[in-house]
Order: structure tokens, then sequence, then C-alpha cells
């Protein structure tokens, strides 16, 4: 089969698109024919040696493709079926093999791409506001870096959940009107405008993918026994929080980081992706359609990725 390696720690333009043997399968796990490939900056941390991945090897935690070949102890999934997978590693690749629990079945209305380009942000937003924030339908939530991958996730998923979803973003007229609200991250006062919004009780949940200026404002803005999850720093600044400003309101920093979900939590990947697929069946997510690529351009496509040239999801084509 043909793959993207990584045969030396740097930069993802360096990547080299080769002749590599078929991954070997196991009892448990699902040989798939890749389709599509979705790309994440988490792709272009492994790229880096930061993840200290063996050499060579192939990044990418998302594809869809179709099964071609089942593990003695699969039972659940067979040849033929379409399906979307999220793995640790090893998606820029024609053939991957995959724990059969992280592969779910696509829904008729699913197309490849879309499917590639799913698993990792609505998973790590479906975990972090199910699971870690315990959002329960009639709070408020805000979301920050709302137009990004993983913030536009978190608005639908929210949404659907049955909370009152508050939006902050550099570029409001990039985002639906049926929001609660939506806040300028640049030009709104961000506490003032979340306590107006909220008759002055504070946000329930604060989902926060940026970090930097974002975080004072928000902390500002939370309520008694508020929780602020934090999923990223697209801002590039990490904000401090002393632990007397917590004790003040009763509120809880949550981290979210979905790696340790891939290895030790394995039931909650599962039910996340059939959630998540039942949802998109039914219309209630509608992902941004993505920029799709040749797998063989995958090293420079990376590259624009974590170089922030594009605001589009990227995914690779490792076959039509
Ligand atoms: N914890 C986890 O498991 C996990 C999983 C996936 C991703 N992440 C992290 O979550 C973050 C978002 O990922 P993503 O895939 O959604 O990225 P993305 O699609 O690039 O979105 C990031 C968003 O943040 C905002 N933003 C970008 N640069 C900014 C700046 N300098 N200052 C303020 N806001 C800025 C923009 O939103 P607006 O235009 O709407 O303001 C942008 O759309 C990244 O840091 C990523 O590494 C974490």
């Amino acid at each position: 089969m043909k793959a993207l390696l990584c045969k030396a720690y740097g930069d993802p333009s360096q990547l080299v698109y080769t002749e590599a043997p078929s991954p070997t399968l196991h009892a448990g796990e699902v040989r798939i024919a890749v389709h599509a490939i979705g790309l994440n900056y988490a792709d272009g941390i492994q790229v880096s040696g930061r993840s200290q991945l063996p050499l060579p090897f192939s990044p990418g935690f998302e594809c869809s493709g179709t099964v071609i070949e089942c593990g003695t102890e699969v039972q659940a999934l067979h040849p033929g079926n379409r399906v979307l997978a999220i793995m640790t590693s090893g998606a820029y690749a024609e053939e991957v093999v995959v724990p059969a629990a992280h592969v779910a079945l696509l829904p008729p209305n699913m197309d490849m791409p879309t499917a590639a380009a799913l698993p990792v942000a609505y998973v790590t937003a479906y975990l972090a506001l199910v699971h870690r924030g315990q959002l329960k339908p009639g709070e408020t939530l805000v979301v920050s870096g709302a137009t990004g991958r993983v913030g536009n996730a978190a608005l639908e998923i929210a949404a659907r959940w049955g909370a009152t979803v508050i939006a902050v973003t550099g570029r409001p007229e990039h985002l639906p009107a049926k929001l609660a609200a939506v806040l300028n991250l640049r030009q709104d006062d961000l506490a003032r405008r979340l306590l107006e919004q909220t008759s002055g009780r504070g946000v329930d949940l604060v989902f926060d993918t940026i970090g930097g200026s974002f975080f004072d404002p928000a902390w500002a803005a939370l309520a008694w026994e508020g929780r602020y999850l934090t999923v990223g720093f697209a801002s590039g600044q990490v904000p401090q929080l002393g632990l007397r400003q917590a004790l003040g309101k009763n509120g809880a920093v949550i981290g979210f980081e979905l790696g340790g979900y891939l290895t030790r939590r394995h039931a909650l990947v599962p039910e996340a992706l059939r959630t998540l697929l039942s949802w998109y069946e039914e219309g209630a997510l509608t992902p941004r359609p993505p920029q799709v690529a040749p797998l063989s351009d995958g090293g420079k496509m990376l590259q624009r990725l974590v170089d922030h040239q594009t605001q589009e999801k990227i995914v690779l084509m490792a076959r039509e």
C-alpha cells in the first residue's frame, strides 16, 4: 500500500509518500481500505517528534473507508461496511487497522470526506461537554473559537443537547443566526454581555478552545458553581488562574484531552460515535464541507494547517 510516512521528526512538509507494509490485523481489529483522512493540529505534533512515536510512522487520527477484513473476535462489522474510524496514529495511508470499538458504521446520508472530517472535532466536543463538563439541558454554555472546527462542533452538540448556547468569535458573520447570542471577541465587553445574556446569573459552563484574552472576562461571567472547560489554546496564550479566584466562585476548572480516551476509556468513544452519527442522520449536525486534496499532497496540506494558512477542514483522499 501507499502511505505518507514521517521518517525524521520535523516539519510536515518532509513527509514522504511511499510504499509501506500493510499493518498486521489482530483478533479485535478491523482492516479498512481508506477513502479519506481528516487533518488535525495534533498530526503536526506527532510529526514534530513531541509525541515520541517510533520512526518511521504514519501520522493521523481519523479516516473513513470500507471494511475489507475483520479479526476473529469482531462480530458487529463485516467486509463491505462503510465506516469511519478514530485512532492514535497511522491514518495517512491507503489501509489502516483499528480496534473495532473505534470504528462506526456511516449513516446512508454521509459521504466519505464528511465522515473523515468528523471524529476528532465532534468526539472532542461531545466528550468534553457531556462527559467532563456534565452539561445539562437548559444550562447556559459559552463557546470560544466558535467558527473553529472544535468550537463549531460544540455549538451543534450543545444545541442538540438542549443547552442555551452563546458563541464568542472574531468572525461573527460566519455563524448561523439560530444561536442565543453571538458575541464579538474583539469588540464586545464580553463579561458584561455574558452577564446580560444570563440576567446577571452568569454562565453555567464555558467551553474554551482559545485561552488568551478570552479567559478573564469568561471567568468573571462564570456562575456560582460554574465549570470552565479548557480544551485548547488557539490564541497561543495559556491563561493563568489563581486558586483564590476558583475558591471565590466555588468554580471548577476542567481539563479535556481526547488522547486519553482513545487509550484508556474504550466505552466512551464508541458511545460518542454512535450518538453523533445518529444525530447526523436525523439532520441535527451539519459539519461544513471539507477542502479535499490527494493523499500524496498530505505533507504540503498539513504544513498549511500548522502554519495557520487555512481556516478550512482539510481531508486527504486515498482513493476516489
Ligand atoms: N483537547 C483536545 O483533545 C483537543 C482536540 C482537538 C483540538 N484541540 C485544540 O483546540 C483548539 C481548536 O482546534 P480547532 O481544530 O477547532 O482549530 P481551528 O479550526 O483552527 O479553530 C480555532 C478557532 O480559534 C479562533 N482563533 C484562532 N486564532 C486565534 C487567536 N490568535 N486569538 C483568538 N482566537 C483565535 C478562531 O475562531 P473565531 O474566528 O470563531 O474566533 C478559529 O476558528 C486548538 O488549539 C487545538 O489544538 C484540542
